[in-house]
């Protein structure tokens, strides 16, 4: 019997051993917005979160912040807190644990909806970039007058980048544009995920969107950062990585993509540090997936009318600038089309998304896409940061069918407005 017991707490410690992970025990803590909180304890939390092994701030800006804190460090940050007698919750008390569940279930969803080949892919679960490049060469297959693929680069380790141009089929030439991308940044799977739902609806759901197809092609990169997307998808301890993978240091991996833009390149909101989350990069375009990025916004500047860039979590809907605080002269056309958005959102599901401009709803930070894009001639550009799920950057796979619907919504009221601002010349 003792034995037994013996066996069994063996087992116990060895499985224990097997599924822990890097997030065990890690806590996220939800803290009021900017506005609540005073100065002082900012500029605590500035020094604090500094120690960057310990510490990660997933949001902050305009909606409340939530910061990431190791268990070591937990006693030492709850105390600042308290000093500062601010209310606080725990967001979550166990992100190794959240992580695990995620992707024990990812696992079953993968073998229960496998991509069949056939040109549709569901929201029952997350896709590898592989199966995402696979599902657009379907679809080109099966409807070759209105969808083509063309192979645009090739990311650090070489995955074929590949964009998806859907048309209504009639031919026309010479269209306006509208320029989507999605998975910038690692982690926030559910960016690509959007994309998929967009494509579909464009591609299958003709009758109800017409009207953006008119006079209109859509050409979307649904994985920007293919590198960083599959390391994220390796396990749970890559799940939060955000940048791309081409080593920028001898200790330290990755660039920020989207601080490696070459306009006003690393002159605020991004890191000179190799090791960190915002690393600029080396120099403006050191990484072959953001040079690909701005290809395609010059080849389609003379005809592209709206760049959207997918992103979480917010919710924000942002437009330029990022490197400055000043508006463009043209924010009023901006505000109206992000506004167009915000406005169907609310009415559909009663999420309340904040726009304006990234450096004043957000942070700063220059050197992004859609700041290169806007100043590239595109007249409305946005990054859309889409809401927290899960922990934050992980919505689980159960969200996906209500948070890409939400937010398709928002893009087609969105393009519709810029379809009947900016006419066909
Ligand atoms: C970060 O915090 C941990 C735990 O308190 C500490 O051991 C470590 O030295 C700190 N690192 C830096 C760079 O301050
Ligand atoms: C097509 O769009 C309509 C209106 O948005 C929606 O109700 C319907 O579910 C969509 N159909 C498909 C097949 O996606
Ligand atoms: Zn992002």
């Amino acid at each position: 019997m003792s034995v037994l017991w013996l066996v069994l707490a063996l087992s116990c410690l060895v499985l224990q051993q097997v599924q822990s992970n890097k997030y065990e025990g890690y806590k996220i803590y939800e803290l009021p917005k900017a506005k609540a909180r005073s100065a002082v304890l900012d500029q605590a939390l500035a020094v604090l979160s500094m120690n960057d092994t310990h510490y990660e701030v997933f949001s902050s800006g305009s909606q409340p912040a939530r910061i990431m804190v190791h268990p070591e460090e937990q006693l030492n940050f709850v105390q600042l807190l308290d000093g500062h007698s601010l209310n606080y919750r725990v967001l979550n008390s166990n992100v190794g644990r959240t992580l695990r569940r995620q992707f024990a279930t990812d696992r079953k969803l993968r073998n229960k909806f496998p991509y069949r080949g056939n040109g549709r892919l569901g929201t029952e679960r997350f896709y590898s970039h592989g199966e995402i490049n696979q599902y657009i060469e379907d679809l080109a297959q099966e409807q070759p007058r209105r969808v083509f693929v063309k192979t645009v680069g090739r990311s650090y380790e070489r995955r074929l980048m590949k964009t998806v141009t859907i048309t209504n089929g009639d031919g026309r030439r010479n269209k306006n544009v509208i320029l989507v991308d999605g998975g910038f940044h690692a982690r926030e799977w559910i960016s690509p995920a959007t994309v998929v739902y967009l494509i579909d609806e464009l591609v299958n759901n003709l009758s109800e969107n017409a009207d953006l197809l008119l006079d209109y092609d859509w050409v979307i990169l649904p994985v920007v950062n293919p590198d960083g997307y599959e390391y994220t998808q390796l396990s749970e301890d890559t799940r939060m990585w955000r940048k791309t993978r081409k080593p920028s240091s001898a200790d330290c991996i990755g660039t920020d993509p989207n601080r490696n833009f070459d306009f006003h390149w690393n002159e605020g909101g991004a890191s000179d540090n190799p090791c960190a989350d915002t690393y600029a990069g080396s120099n403006a375009f050191s990484e072959p997936e953001a040079q690909v990025v701005s290809d395609l916004i010059h080849s389609h500047a003379a005809r592209g009318k709206m760049y959207l860039t997918l992103h979480s979590f917010g919710p924000y809907i942002l437009y330029p600038w990022g490197w400055t605080s000043d508006l463009p002269d043209t924010v009023a056309d901006l505000h109206e089309v992000a506004q167009a958005g915000f406005d169907a959102i609310l009415a559909d599901t009663g999420t309340f998304y904040e726009i304006g401009s990234s450096t004043n709803k957000l942070y700063v930070a220059a050197g992004a896409s859609d700041d290169y894009a806007f100043n590239a001639g595109f007249p409305i550009s946005f990054t859309m940061e889409l809401p927290p799920g899960g922990t934050g950057f992980d919505p689980p796979a159960s969200a996906i069918d209500r948070m890409v619907k939400e937010t398709f919504v928002g893009i087609a009221a969105m393009a519709r407005k810029v379809v009947q601002k900016y006419p066909l010349a």
